[in-house]
Order: structure tokens, then C-alpha cells, then sequence
């Protein structure tokens, strides 16, 4: 089997690394961090999975996803530390379980980097149309929803979705951004992390004061009969569903090569956002339920709908724009890290070339960039929110899995590493780590588990197709073992 060797990988990371520009401090690492975490999965997805699922105990699915996240972490700071190069768990499984599984990982991340940013797109599109609302101008709804959804408008009647423009918007601005230089996104994304912060925060503490606690009777609702509706089983459904809203924490990673100091940094910042999100989810969907019936949730802005319980119209505003202020900055870092992912995956001769050509003056990966942007664009104005939701969520599970596994075996197979970082209790808390994704995934309907293996498959027709015959390992003839 084909696999790079963790040397090699150090090496080859040191000297990538001097092509891209070092720019990231551990406070940009962090708010970036941030920026990737707290986005849809809060501000649209807890309400889906409230109403559908969950109820009340929408906030114990929290905790439950906080707690697998927490085990996977440790696991993404130890590696990310000791592999400071980007590429994230594509990457780590290059050093581990070699060049298929790590083709396998890479492309099942699309889902997680380029389908989640399609995902929040369509969650922003959600917003912008109710903040456009409250200032008269009103986008006609066929126009902001995936063709073929039903919509129930205001004065009763039924439309249905033709495209959605909205998304392709924020998607195509981004991607200019991104193009034009990382040092400003990173810049601008400090500042609508801070604005968003402090959106989510203000929700939690004037929204507590509004709460009914009648609302959170029953806490949690009686099974339907399907699994996952309501029950026991309906945490585990709802948790697999609002479990999109941890990921990003794991973004950190493919910004590896462009931190000061990755040892410290990488860690610093994976965890640390990592904790602050969590408390953030549980105090919001706390609130969240205590202000609106749960059963009321199933909207496309359910946190605009909390604050309107509050009845202060400045405030709702508010919430508005920080809501797609923080929904931008999610879509910013994960068509960012989708490229840097694409980076690594084209420099091992898995994609072609064009992947890793880095602009001259912008020093950005431009070409990768704009078709990134392209497909997104095309992805979000067609799919709605629910169905991507679901699939990245699983997809990137999955991905989890994998890194898990990874800590456990390279501590095995290159127990003399240096690692800044060291996870406590191996192998317990990786296996603990495998275990909640599993359990999460478990969580997700058939069809989903359906829709991972057809892209799983279209991803493998295209390793024996394409990425086999050009592998620069291959054509090197380097050995086959991790060193
Ligand atoms: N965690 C990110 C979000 O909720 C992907 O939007």
C-alpha cells in the first residue's frame, strides 16, 4: 500500500510552508476557529431539529455532540500539531493508513469543506431574506428557496422554489474575497467574529430574561413511533442533525502552514473554540426553546423568531445581522480550508496540478479557488438546507472516525515523534472518539448513509481512474512504509 512517511511529511510541510505566507497568530487561529463553528448548524439547524426531533431536549443533543467533539479534537490537536502542514485529516491518513484511504478521506471532506459551505449559504440565504423583509424590500421566496420545495407564504397560499439566488450571491462575493488575498479575509473575519460573539451572546442574556419555562414541558416529548421522532432516539437524531454546528473546528487544521507557531497554535485554537462554541449551543437553544414552542421552530430564521417573542424590533434587526454576519464567516473558512485540502491532495498528484498553482502576487490557490466557488454556488441555489444538512454531517463523521484511528496508530508506529501536543489516555480517548461518531452516525436516516456511500463510490471510480496513474509517491517510487 502506498503511504507517505511521517518524515516526509514533516519535510514537505516545511517546505511548502515557505511558498505560502505565515501570517496567523493563535487569536486569528482561534477567532478563525470560530468562524467556522458557529454558523447554520445555530442559527437555522436547531430549530429544524428542535421542532422535528428533539424538543426541549434539543439542548442534551447538544451536549452529546459537544462530547464527541471533544474527544475528536484532542485527537485533531495532537496531529495537527506534530503534522503542522495543511491538508488536515487528508493528510494524517496519508501518513497512516496510506494513499487510498487517504484519497477516500479527501474526498469524502468536500462534503464536510465545499458541501457545508453550500449548506450555510442556503442558511444565510434564510436571513438576508427576512432582514431584507423588516426594510420592505422583499425577494420573491421562489427565488430564495431549491426548486421543487413547497413554500407557505405569508397570506396562506403555496409557491414553489425555482432557485436559490440569495446563496450564489454570498458564495460568489466570498469567493472573489478569498481570491484576492488571505491575510485580509483573515483580518475581516476577526472583526465578524467579534460581531457575531457578540450577537449570540446578547441573545442568550436578554432572551433569558423572556423566557417561559412552560415552554420546556414536556422537556422531552413522547416518541411518535418513528425512530427519531421525539423519545430517547430523537436526541440521538437531533444530535446527529445539530452536530453540523461543531464542525469547523477541525478547519483549523488546513491553516497549519500559514500559522506562526503551529505547535502552540494549533492546539490552542482547535480546543479553544471548540469550548467556547459548545457553551454558547447549549445556553442558545436553552433560551431558544424557553422563548418559542418548540413545535414553532420549523422556520427558516428560527433565532429572528426567538427575539421577536421579545417584541424589541431594533433587536431583532440586530440578531439578523449578526446572524449573517456569523454565517458568513463559516462559508469564508470553509471554502478557504476546501482549497488547502484541494492544495495538498493536487501536490501529491491525486488532482491535477491546477489545484496547487498558487498566484504569483495574490499568493492564493486562485484557479482552485474560483471552481471551488463555482460548484458551491451551483450546489447551494439547487439543494435545500435539510438534505445537505444530513450529508455533511455524515460525511464528516466519518471523517472523524479516521482521525481517531490515526492518533492511535501513529503513536504506535512512530511512538519517538515529537508531539507538542500529546492526547491523555491513549487509546481510550480516541477509541471513546470512534465510538460518538459511530453513535451519531447511527443517529442519521438511511437514505443519508445511502447518499455517503454513492459519493464514496463516484470518489473511488475516480482514484482508479485518475489519482492512481499520477501519484507523485508511485512515480517516485519512495517506498512503501511509514518511517
Ligand atoms: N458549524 C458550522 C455551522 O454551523 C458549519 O454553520
Amino acid at each position: 500500500m502506498a503511504r507517505r512517511s511521517v518524515a516526509d511529511i514533516m519535510q514537505s510541510g516545511e517546505a511548502e510552508s515557505q511558498r505560502m505566507s505565515k501570517t496567523l497568530g493563535p487569536f486569528s487561529i482561534t477567532a478563525m476557529g470560530i468562524g467556522a463553528i458557529i454558523g447554520a448548524g445555530i442559527f437555522v439547524l436547531t430549530g429544524t431539529a428542535a421542532a422535528h426531533y428533539a424538543g426541549p431536549a434539543i439542548m442534551l443533543s447538544f451536549v452529546l455532540g459537544g462530547i464527541a467533539c471533544a474527544f475528536v479534537g484532542l485527537c485533531y490537536a495532537e496531529l495537527a500539531a506534530m503534522l503542522p502542514v495543511c491538508g488536515s485529516s487528508y493528510t494524517y491518513t496519508y501518513a497512516t493508513l496510506g494513499e487510498i484511504f487517504a484519497w477516500i478521506i479527501g474526498w469524502d471532506l468536500i462534503l464536510e469543506y465545499a458541501m457545508g459551505a453550500a449548506t450555510v449559504a442556503v442558511g444565510w440565504s434564510g436571513y438576508i431574506t427576512s432582514l431584507l423583509a423588516n426594510f420592505g424590500i422583499v425577494i420573491p421566496p421562489e427565488l430564495a428557496t431549491a426548486p421543487g420545495t413547497p413554500i407557505h407564504l405569508p397570506n396562506g397560499g403555496a409557491a414553489t422554489g425555482i432557485i436559490n439566488l440569495p446563496a450564489v450571491f454570498i458564495v460568489a462575493v466570498l469567493t472573489i474575497l478569498l481570491i484576492l488575498g488571505t491575510k485580509d479575509s483573515a483580518r475581516l473575519n476577526n472583526i465578524m467574529v467579534a460581531v457575531k460573539l457578540t450577537v449570540v451572546v446578547a441573545f442568550i442574556g436578554l432572551g433569558a430574561a423572556y423566557v417561559n419555562p412552560a415552554h420546556w414541558h414536556p422537556f422531552l416529548p413522547p416518541n411518535k413511533g418513528a425512530f427519531g421522532e421525539f423519545g430517547v432516539s430523537g436526541i440521538l437524531r437531533g444530535s446527529a442533525v445539530v452536530f453540523f454546528a461543531f464542525i469547523g473546528f477541525d478547519a483549523v487544521s488546513t491553516a497549519a502552514q500559514e500559522a506562526k507557531q503551529p505547535q502552540r497554535d494549533m492546539p490552542i485554537g482547535i480546543l479553544g473554540s471548540l469550548v467556547i462554541c459548545t457553551v454558547l449551543y447549549i445556553a442558545v437553544a436553552a433560551v431558544l426553546t424557553g422563548l418559542v414552542p418548540y413545535d414553532q421552530l420549523n422556520v427558516a430564521d428560527p433565532i429572528a423568531k426567538g427575539v421577536d417573542v421579545i417584541g424589541i424590533t431594533w433587536f431583532s434587526v440586530l440578531i439578523k445581522i449578526g446572524a449573517l454576519t456569523g454565517l458568513t464567516t463559516v462559508i469564508l473558512v470553509l471554502l478557504y480550508g476546501q482549497t488547502r485540502i484541494f492544495y495538498m491532495m493536487a501536490h501529491d498528484g491525486l488532482l491535477p496540478g491546477l489545484f496547487s498553482r498558487i498566484h504569483p502576487r495574490l499568493r492564493t490557490p486562485w484557479l482552485s479557488q474560483m471552481l471551488i466557488g463555482v460548484v458551491v454556488a451551483i450546489v447551494a441555489a439547487l439543494v435545500p438546507i435539510a438534505i445537505l444538512g444530513e450529508l455533511v454531517s455524515i460525511g464528516t463523521l466519518f471523517a472523524f472516525v479516521l482521525v481517531c484511528g490515526a492518533v492511535i496508530y501513529l503513536r504506535r508506529t512512530n511512538a519517538g515523534t515529537p508531539r507538542p501536543f500529546r492526547v491523555p489516555a491513549v487509546p481510550w480517548v480516541p477509541i471513546l472518539g470512534i465510538l460518538f461518531c459511530l453513535l451519531l452516525m447511527a443517529g442519521l436516516p438511511p437514505v443519508t448513509w445511502l447518499r455517503l456511500a454513492v459519493w464514496l463510490v463516484i470518489g473511488l471510480v475516480i482514484y482508479f481512474s485518475y489519482g492512481r496513474s499520477h501519484s507523485t509517491l508511485r512515480r517516485s517510487g519512495v517506498p512503501e512504509h511509514v518511517s
